[in-house]
């Protein structure tokens, strides 16, 4: 049997950094996803595929019962041991993490005692194909865990969206431990949402978003750590921006229910200077910014910055006009909402 889930990226419109310290943030899942399919195997292993290469990790027998060479780093945190005894890299740690949780029913997924995994196979192969770009802010590790999660236990029973959030942000923290939640919570459920209260907006007007690479390749988890540091250094201001934050996502809200697309861009400008104040935007963006500013209703970065992706508000009739703003060294691309969120369905072979 094979288990197929896919999950959408990312944009955030609103709110990337502040949702870590606590303010609303606006999301928008992307028409761009992740696939994993997830097959029984015989070989007491958990084989993973991705472009990023392949790992084959073997598993243990203890009391009957499956367990994943797994060990701890002098910092107490979970790592794994791959076949030749190597750390395994960081990117495959939760499709190892989910593996392992699914195994070991540490979610209570079943009722204990009803699922013993040898019952059903000896090892488990798992395969990542994604069309999301990786490490520059379009949620391609979130919509990994959304999607890994709907696959790997749909091997043995649907998940719900609640149980797919709750186990793939545990996944994510294998990753990036201080995450918010709110790239997996749209990659889950798809559309535009309001975090936390995973509210879906309706927006009135047509938004059309361009994506514009930076092609300068980021660690989130190095950019969440360092506004923390900001944070403790300049604790006053850090808390008036988080008050300006929620007050600006509620001003967006009201502008989308009067179909005021001016006011939103402005409002994503508004929040790119607050992004440029916590230091997570750099030259580059900075330039890509001004380049589009005479053809944009508005123009920020989307996700953790330093490198990544901006996000621009533009006028069907200038969208054209970008590739040849922004030099060829850049990629753009329009962005259409996914509306459908983890999408999971399974094939008897
Ligand atoms: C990363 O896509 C968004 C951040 O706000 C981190 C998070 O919310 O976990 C930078």
């Amino acid at each position: 049997m094979k288990s197929i889930a896919s999950a959408p990226g990312k944009i955030i419109l609103f709110g990337e950094h502040f949702v870590v310290h606590g303010t609303k943030a606006i999301l928008a899942a992307i028409n761009k996803r992740v696939t994993v399919t997830t097959t029984f195997t015989d070989n007491k292993t958990i084989k993973i595929n991705s472009e990023l290469g392949t790992i084959e990790i073997p598993m243990t027998i203890k009391d009957g019962e499956p367990k994943m060479n797994e060990d701890k780093d002098e910092n107490g945190n979970v790592i794994f041991k791959g076949s030749s005894h190597e750390e395994v890299k960081s990117e495959f740690r939760p499709f190892v993490f989910l593996a392992n949780r699914l195994m070991t029913n540490s979610d209570n997924v079943w009722h204990p005692g009803n699922f013993h995994f040898f019952d059903h196979c000896l090892g488990l192969e798992i395969t990542i194909d994604s069309d999301i770009p990786i490490g520059v802010g379009l949620g391609s590790s979130s919509a990994c865990c959304v999607a890994a999660t709907a696959s790997i236990f749909g091997l043995f029973k649907e998940l719900s969206s609640e149980e797919i959030l709750k186990i793939s942000i545990g996944a994510e923290k294998t990753i990036f431990p201080d995450t918010s939640g709110a790239d997996c919570t749209v990659c889950t459920y798809g559309g535009m949402i309001e975090h936390p209260n995973i509210e879906k907006i309706d927006s009135a007007f047509d938004l059309n978003l361009l994506i514009a690479n930076s092609m300068i390749p980021h660690s989130t988890k190095n950019s969440v750590e360092k506004v923390s540091k900001f944070k403790e250094n300049n604790e006053e201001r850090f808390s008036q921006l988080c008050d300006l934050e929620n007050g600006l996502i509620d001003e967006v809200i009201t502008a989308m229910k009067n179909n005021d697309a001016t006011t939103f861009g402005l409002k994503m400008s508004e929040n790119q200077k607050y992004l440029e104040e916590i230091q997570v935007s750099n030259e580059t963006i900075n330039g890509m910014i001004s380049s589009l500013k005479e053809i944009s209703l508005g123009t920020k970065i989307t996700g953790a910055g330093d490198g990544g992706c901006v996000i621009a508000l533009v006028k069907d009739e200038n969208v054209n006009k970008v590739p040849a703003l922004l030099g060829k060294d850049k990629e753009c691309f329009s962005a259409k909402i996914d509306t459908k969120g983890v999408v999971w369905s399974k094939i008897e072979e």
